[in-house]
């Protein structure tokens, strides 16, 4: 399976803070944003993964992140010169995903959560038709807004209704099989020239083949970190989670250890490269771990 990030979109929800520097490269406590969606696609052991981004901020996205090489992953780039709306990642990264499927996540998401590793994994295993995640928001207009019945399946999902159908928002999170390059290449652009992802989205559900995974609030977080409340609220939450529980959400360093994209002597290696910073001792704290637990599995 491959996996694409959506960096795009010009962020006007964070103005002024954007557009002089790129919202995914921002700050979310002790990480740039883009780790945290990088880490998700990790976590469901997806390692070919195309990062979209403007002409602009796609030169430091690379620097940030290289090939992947030194996570165990195969990164591309591709640009997307001006935002045309979540559907066109589809359409940008046509050749790369061919017929495989993909997983689409975009890049101002974070999710956390203890059972989200196995959820993950389920859903790269290979079904037919797309799968969202959903999660109950007290502000469903904000987002794609889905209906479910009993058994999981999408009943209906519309894009920032007026007068939400249920409280359960659609995350920006999307696993399809091989089809949606073809679904997305037949869509209309909106009223607003956007090839929405809803649209994708909604094709499945016509055909009858779009299931949804509700996230459990009580286990589970999800922040879309597009404006300046959720952004402060998503760096509070991994500050907290870091503090009080030792846990560093959206640590990629981490996830390729324990993924088994990286030994542990390499994963001290990047800890060390990160210097003095509390994030660098955590990486090389993991990196310690994980060789003591080998040391003690080979005594
Ligand atoms: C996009 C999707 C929306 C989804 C949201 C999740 O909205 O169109 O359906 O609920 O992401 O983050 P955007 O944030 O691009 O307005």
């Amino acid at each position: 399976m491959k996996g694409i990030i959506l960096a795009g979109g010009n962020g006007t929800r964070l103005s002024p803070i954007t557009p002089t520097t790129h919202k995914q490269l921002l700050p979310v406590y002790d990480k740039p944003m883009i780790y945290y969606p990088l880490s998700v696609l990790m976590l469901a052991g997806i390692r070919d993964i195309l990062i979209i981004s403007s002409p602009d901020a796609l030169p430091v996205l690379r620097r940030l992140l290289g090939d992947g090489g030194d996570l165990g992953l195969r990164l591309s780039y591709a640009e997307q010169p001006v935002p045309r709306g979540d559907g066109d990642a589809l359409i940008i990264g046509a050749d790369y995903v061919g017929d495989d499927p993909v997983a689409l996540i975009l890049g101002d998401n974070i999710f956390d959560g203890a059972g989200l590793p196995l959820l993950l994994r389920q859903a790269a295993a290979g079904h037919p038709g797309c799968l969202l995640f959903g999660y109950q928001v007290p502000d469903p207009e904000r987002f794609g807004v889905a209906e479910v019945d009993a058994g999981g399946r999408l009943i209906s999902l519309e894009e920032k209704p007026r007068l939400p159908k249920s409280d359960l928002a659609a995350t920006g999170l999307y696993f399809y099989d091989g089809e949606a390059v073809e679904i997305a290449r037949d869509l209309k652009p909106s009223w607003r020239g956007e090839l929405e992802i809803t649209d994708v989205n909604r094709a499945y559900l016509e055909a009858g083949r779009a299931r949804v995974v509700t996230l459990d609030r009580r286990s589970h977080a999800w922040f879309d970190a597009g404006t300046p409340d959720a952004l402060l609220d998503a760096g509070r939450y991994v500050r907290l989670a870091r503090q009080r529980h030792g846990r560093s959400v959206g640590c990629v360093e981490e996830v390729a250890l324990r993924m088994g994209y990286i030994d542990a002597e390499w994963c001290q290696v990047l800890g060390e490269r990160l210097g003095a910073s509390a994030y660098g001792a955590h990486v090389r704290w993991v990196a310690d771990e994980a060789a003591g637990a080998q040391i003690r599995r080979a005594g």
